[in-house]
C-alpha cells in the first residue's frame, strides 16, 4: 500500500503526523476538551492515558502509517494543538475515510472544515485513491457540518452500532470521487 501523506499545510494549519514529543500537548488538548469530545469519541472512555500508554499508541500509529494502513495528524495552528484527524482504508481498497475533531477551545473556527479539505485534496494524491468519505452518526449535526461545507455528497443513512454516549446509532456517509473533488474544490468556494 502507498504510504498516505505525513503532513498538509493549510493555510491556517499545519497538519502532521503525532509524533512522540507531542505527548505533552496532545494530553492536555484532550484533557481540556473531554466533555466536548465524550458524546461522540469511542475512545474517550480511556482518557486520560498515562504519558506511557499515550507514547505507545502515537508509536503504534506511526508504524501503520509505515505500513501505509492509516495516518493519525495532529492540526497546529502558530503551533498550538486545534485538534487531531486521520485518514483511514477502512471503506474499501479505493477509498479513505477521514475522521477529526477540534480542541474544545477553538471551535467554530472553520478549522476542522479548513483540515477535512486539506486532507481530502492530499488524499486524491495518494495513488488509488478514487474516493473520500466522512462518517458521523445522525445526531452529530456538528459533524456533517464539515462535509456540507465542503460539498461532499450524502448518502444513504444505515443503521450502526453506538459507540459514543451522544450517538443514536444511523450512520451518515458522505462522499467525494477523484472528479468531484477536481470540480468542487474551485477557488471560489469557502
Ligand atoms: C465536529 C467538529 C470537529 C467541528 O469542528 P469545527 O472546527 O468547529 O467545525 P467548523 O468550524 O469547520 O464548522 C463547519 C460547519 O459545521 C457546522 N457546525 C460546526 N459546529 C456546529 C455546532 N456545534 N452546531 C451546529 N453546526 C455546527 C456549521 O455548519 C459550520 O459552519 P459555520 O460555522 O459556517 O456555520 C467539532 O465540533 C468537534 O470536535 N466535535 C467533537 C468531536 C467529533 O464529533 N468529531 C467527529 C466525529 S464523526
Amino acid at each position: 500500500m502507498d504510504c498516505l501523506p505525513s503532513e498538509v499545510v493549510t493555510p491556517r494549519l499545519d497538519v502532521r503526523l503525532w509524533r512522540t514529543d507531542d505527548v505533552p500537548v496532545l494530553r492536555a488538548a484532550i484533557e481540556a476538551s473531554l466533555d466536548h469530545l465524550r458524546p461522540w469519541l469511542a475512545w474517550i472512555p480511556s482518557e486520560p492515558l498515562s504519558d506511557e500508554d499515550r507514547t505507545r499508541l502515537l508509536e503504534s500509529g506511526r508504524s501503520l502509517w509505515e505500513k501505509g494502513a492509516e495516518a493519525n495528524y495532529g492540526a497546529f495552528h502558530n503551533g498550538v494543538v486545534v485538534g487531531g484527524c486521520g485518514l483511514h482504508r477502512r471503506q474499501g481498497p479505493d477509498t479513505l475515510d477521514l475522521g477529526y475533531w477540534i480542541h474544545a477551545d477553538h471551535v467554530r473556527k472553520g478549522y476542522a472544515t479548513e483540515l477535512a479539505r486539506g486532507l481530502t485534496t492530499a488524499a486524491f494524491g495518494v495513488r488509488g485513491v478514487e474516493r473520500v468519505e466522512i462518517h458521523h452518526d445522525k445526531a452529530n449535526v456538528a459533524s456533517g457540518g464539515v462535509p456540507r461545507a465542503l460539498r461532499f455528497t450524502r448518502g444513504q443513512d444505515e443503521p450502526d452500532q453506538i459507540r459514543a454516549p451522544g450517538e443514536i446509532g444511523i450512520d451518515c456517509t458522505w462522499s467525494i470521487s477523484r472528479s468531484g473533488w477536481a470540480t468542487r474544490r474551485a477557488p471560489t468556494l469557502p
